[in-house]
C-alpha cells in the first residue's frame, strides 16, 4: 500500500489542471465516492496498528495534496465561467421582469394628480379608528344604521374602536388641527361588513375632498367635479347631480356620469339606465363645522366622496370587483403598460 500511495503522490504532484474539463477528471478519478481517495482510505481501515504507524503520513500527505489541489481550483474556473459569459457581449440579455402599478393605484394617482392642479393637497389618517371621527362629529345620530354591527367592523368588542368605513373620519382630523382655508383630498382604504361579490367587497377605497372658507358654495362644487370627471373621462361625458342624503352635508347630491360601456344604450354596469354614480357630496353641515370648532356663521365648506374601484371599473371596464384584491398576475399584468 505504501508504494501505491507514493505512486499516486507522484501523479498528483505532476498534474496540471488547465481547464474545468481537467478539473472534474480530477474530481472524478481522486474525489468522488468510489474514486482513489476513498478506496485508500478504507483500506487504511483494516491494516493493523503497526502498519497505520508507517503508512498514515504517506496516506496524510496525499490526502493534503488532493484537498489543496481542489481548493485551489474550483473557485477559479467558477469566476473564469463568469467571466467568459460576461465577455461575450454577443449574448442575449437577461429578460428583466417588469412589474405592473396596481390599476387601483394608477387611478388613485391619476385623481389626487388632477385635484393638485386645483389647488388641493394629499391628507392621510389612521385605518383604525374611534366612534367621534368615523359617525359622531359626522352629525351621525347615536341610533344611525350605519353604527351596527352589520356595517361596522368593530375591534375586541370596544364598541369605541373600530375600523373606519369612510375616510370622512380624516375631514375631521383637518379641521380639527388646521384653521381654514382647507383643501385636502383624502385618499384611503375603508372597510364595510358586506358580502364579498363582484359590486361589493368587505376592504376597498375611497378619495375623498374637502374645501372650507369664507365663500365656498355649491357652484364652487358642481365646478370642481365637472372639472375633475372631464380630466378623467374626457370632455364628452355628461354628468347630472341627484338629491341625496348624508348626516354630514347639507344639501347633498350624488353625482352621475353617462355610461362609459353603453353610453346609454343600457348594460349591467348602469343597470340599463345609462347613468353610473360615481361620488356622493354635499355643503359641509354646519354642526360638523362646530364640532371641529371652525365658526359656521363665518365659513362655509363643500365635501365629496368617491369609490376608486368605481372609477377604475369604468375607466378599465372591469366587472368584478374582487379581481383588484386577488393577485392574479393575469389580470395586473394587464396594466404594465398603462399610462394616463
Ligand atoms: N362618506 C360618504 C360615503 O362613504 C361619501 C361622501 C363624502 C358624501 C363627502 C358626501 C360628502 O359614502
Amino acid at each position: 500500500m505504501k508504494d501505491k500511495l507514493k505512486q499516486y503522490i507522484e501523479e498528483v504532484k505532476k498534474l496540471q489542471i488547465k481547464s474545468l474539463n481537467d478539473l472534474n477528471e480530477f474530481k472524478n478519478k481522486f474525489l468522488s465516492k468510489n474514486g482513489i481517495l476513498n478506496s485508500v482510505l478504507n483500506e487504511f481501515k483494516l491494516l493493523s496498528k503497526d502498519e497505520k504507524k508507517e503508512i498514515g503520513k504517506y496516506l496524510n500527505e496525499f490526502k493534503d495534496l488532493v484537498e489543496k489541489i481542489w481548493n485551489e481550483n474550483k473557485d477559479l474556473f467558477k469566476i473564469k465561467d463568469i467571466k467568459e459569459e460576461i465577455d461575450d457581449l454577443t449574448r442575449p440579455p437577461k429578460q428583466l421582469e417588469l412589474g405592473a402599478i396596481h390599476p387601483l393605484s394608477i387611478i388613485k394617482n391619476k385623481i389626487i394628480e388632477i385635484f393638485l392642479r386645483m389647488g388641493y393637497v394629499v391628507v392621510d389618517g389612521p385605518e383604525i379608528e374611534d366612534d367621534w371621527h368615523v359617525f359622531s362629529a359626522l352629525n351621525f345620530p347615536p341610533d344611525h344604521p350605519a353604527r351596527d354591527m352589520q356595517d361596522t367592523f368593530f375591534i375586541h368588542k370596544d364598541p369605541d374602536i373600530l375600523l373606519r368605513t369612510h375616510t370622512s373620519s380624516v375631514q375631521i382630523r383637518i379641521m380639527e388641527k388646521q384653521k381654514p382655508p382647507i383643501r385636502a383630498i383624502m385618499p384611503g382604504r375603508v372597510y364595510r361588513n358586506e358580502t364579498i361579490s363582484a359590486r361589493s367587497h368587505c376592504f376597498f377605497h375611497q378619495v375623498e375632498g374637502l374645501y372650507v372658507d369664507e365663500k365656498v358654495s355649491f357652484a364652487d362644487l358642481k365646478q370642481n367635479l365637472f372639472f375633475f370627471v372631464q380630466e378623467m373621462f374626457g370632455k364628452d361625458v355628461k354628468v347630472r347631480f341627484r338629491p341625496s342624503f348624508f348626516p354630514f352635508t347639507e344639501p347633498s347630491a350624488e353625482m352621475d356620469i353617462s355610461c362609459l360601456i353603453c353610453h346609454g344604450s343600457g348594460c349591467s354596469m348602469c343597470k340599463n339606465t345609462g347613468w353610473v354614480e360615481i361620488l356622493g357630496c354635499g355643503m359641509v353641515h354646519p354642526n360638523v363645522l362646530e364640532n371641529c370648532n371652525i365658526n359656521s356663521n363665518i365659513y362655509k365648506g363643500f365635501a365629496f366622496g368617491m369609490g376608486i374601484e368605481r372609477i377604475t371599473n369604468l375607466k378599465f371596464k372591469v366587472k368584478d370587483i374582487r379581481l383588484f384584491s386577488e393577485n392574479d398576475l393575469r389580470f395586473l399584468n394587464q396594466f404594465v403598460s398603462v399610462v394616463l
